[in-house]
């Protein structure tokens, strides 16, 4: 039975992407950034060695571009600002005209384009200079970033909606500490504990630092969050994926949305000797006192769970998966490209619990989409991507989102990943995920099938869907 899915009114309609994957290098100044020192030593580790340096070179393209998201229906937009390009010197020092004005132009032209923005402070671009200080394990860098931060309050304060302190926290200590892939590509939990503490400090002092501003815009966080399944009522199971939730989900939306660390883990870190070396009592203060204002969620997955079937291997390192095996469900549904599970029904089970268990907080969802490999396969006779599969994933997941509406989610919008398709880390171009094809010899934008669904499911603030297909 279909049914015409109609959103609240002034729902968010957007996408996201991030400085680091869509700007270019360009001439207005950067300072080396850890993925384009990263890449330097080891460009064996990049997907067919394609670097940062150009990317979309959104840098000069901006106008086009902003073009091409009022005619995929967009009225909101999350880039990130590039800490290396606001301060050339390697992320101190004097600030950088020439970032300031092509920041002024860019969000300038999208405001008169009907679009808000979205600004978000560090998507994974750490300045080279600033790793070589210790990173997020160091309080320098943590007062390097609040400088960062208060000058772009300053700077970009009149033009910016949202303000985001992180997009996925977790991501540089999960890649940096535990699982090799980002910089500094360190296997040592104890050293990731000490800078995801840092970045929690760092988030709640930007925020300290943007109430001083008393701009009428918000700031909050993005985090990436999965509903942490277990694979069976076993007690064994439930416990493997309590402990599982505790790391990958509790640990930074607790302190970040409710200004508290979540008293299991923390007992769980000390029985294991792994708490981080320094927090000060005032740190704590801080963050209980900064909490975010407004949440994004970015949701691509399901975390399933069990208990270990094997025994651990206590001299080597410490990791997380010393509690749990992920479990992989009979039946799942898979974007093989990528390796991740498409779960729609998770988006409905995560909104449900920031309902019920963090205050309601105003959200959205900040992150969700699918990487395809080889999407040339679907271009038709006028070079048009046919992405139908893209279609149906954000319409199943968009399904859910109203569920949750309707449930009472105090949720304001959806923005999928990606606008054009971008340049994704080590992935470099493997998987596509955008509204817009990117012809990465001639920076050609096409926009493709979804990009069309997209403007007219914005302009309808809705679509139809078979009800059939949710449980
Ligand atoms: C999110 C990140 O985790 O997923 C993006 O915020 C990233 O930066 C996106 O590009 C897709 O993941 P990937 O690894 O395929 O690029």
């Amino acid at each position: 039975m279909d049914k015409q899915l109609k959103f609240p009114e002034n729902f968010w309609w957007g996408s996201a992407w991030s400085a680091e994957q869509a700007e270019g290098r360009g001439t207005t100044g950067k300072a080396e950034t850890i993925w384009e020192r990263w890449f330097k030593e080891e460009p064996n580790r990049f997907y067919q060695g394609i670097s940062s340096a150009v990317t979309d070179d959104h840098l000069h393209r901006f106008k086009e571009d902003v073009a091409l998201m009022v005619a995929t229906g967009h009225n909101s937009f999350r880039t990130s600002i590039s800490w290396a390009r606001m301060f050339p010197d390697g992320g101190t020092g004097e600030v950088n005209p020439q970032a300031i004005v092509f920041y002024r132009a860019l969000f300038s032209e999208m405001k008169s384009n009907g679009i808000q923005v979205f600004a978000n402070l560090y998507h994974f671009d750490m300045p080279a200079k600033l790793q070589d200080i210790g990173g997020w394990e160091s309080r320098e860098v943590v007062a390097a970033y609040v400088h960062f931060a208060d000058t772009c309050f300053k700077e970009f304060g009149d033009l910016v909606e949202h303000w985001f302190t992180f997009n996925e926290p977790l991501g540089p200590i999960l890649g940096g500490y535990l699982e090799d892939f980002h910089y500094p590509n360190l296997i040592d939990f104890k050293r990731g504990a000490q800078a995801a503490f840092f970045t929690i400090l760092a988030h709640a002092k930007a925020i300290e630092a943007f109430k001083r501003h008393q701009l009428s815009s918000k700031i909050g966080v993005i985090l990436n969050l999965s509903p942490t399944y277990p694979r069976s009522k076993n007690e064994a199971d439930v416990k493997a994926a309590e402990i599982a939730d505790l790391f990958y989900t509790r640990s930074f939306l607790d302190p970040m949305v409710k200004g508290v660390f979540p008293s299991k883990l923390v007992q769980l870190l000390e029985q294991y000797d792994q708490m981080p070396l320094d927090f000060q009592p005032a740190d704590l203060d801080c963050i209980k006192n900064n909490v975010a204002q407004i949440l994004g969620l970015n949701y691509y997955e399901p975390r399933r769970v069990k208990a270990r079937l094997t025994a651990i291997n206590e001299a080597g390192p410490f990791l997380p998966d010393w509690f749990f095996e992920h479990h992989i469900m009979p039946g799942r549904r898979m974007n093989e490209y990528r390796g991740w599970e498409i779960y729609p029904k998770g988006i409905l089970d995560l909104c449900l619990d920031i309902k019920n268990n963090y205050g309601n907080i105003e959200a959205f969802i900040s992150e969700n989409g699918m990487g395809v490999a080889d999407e040339e396969r679907f271009m038709n006779q006028v070079g048009q991507i046919e992405d139908t599969y893209r279609i149906d994933y954000i319409k199943d997941h968009l399904a859910y989102v109203w569920r949750a509406i309707e449930a009472g989610c105090n949720l304001k919008g959806y923005h999928l990943w990606t606008f054009i398709d971008c340049w994704s880390w080590i992935n470099a171009y493997k998987n596509r995920y955008g509204l817009v094809s990117l012809d990465l010899t001639t920076q050609k934008r096409t926009i493709k099938q979804s990009g069309i669904f997209y403007k007219k499911m914005s302009a309808a603030n809705g679509f139809e869907y078979n009800m059939e297909n949710l449980n």
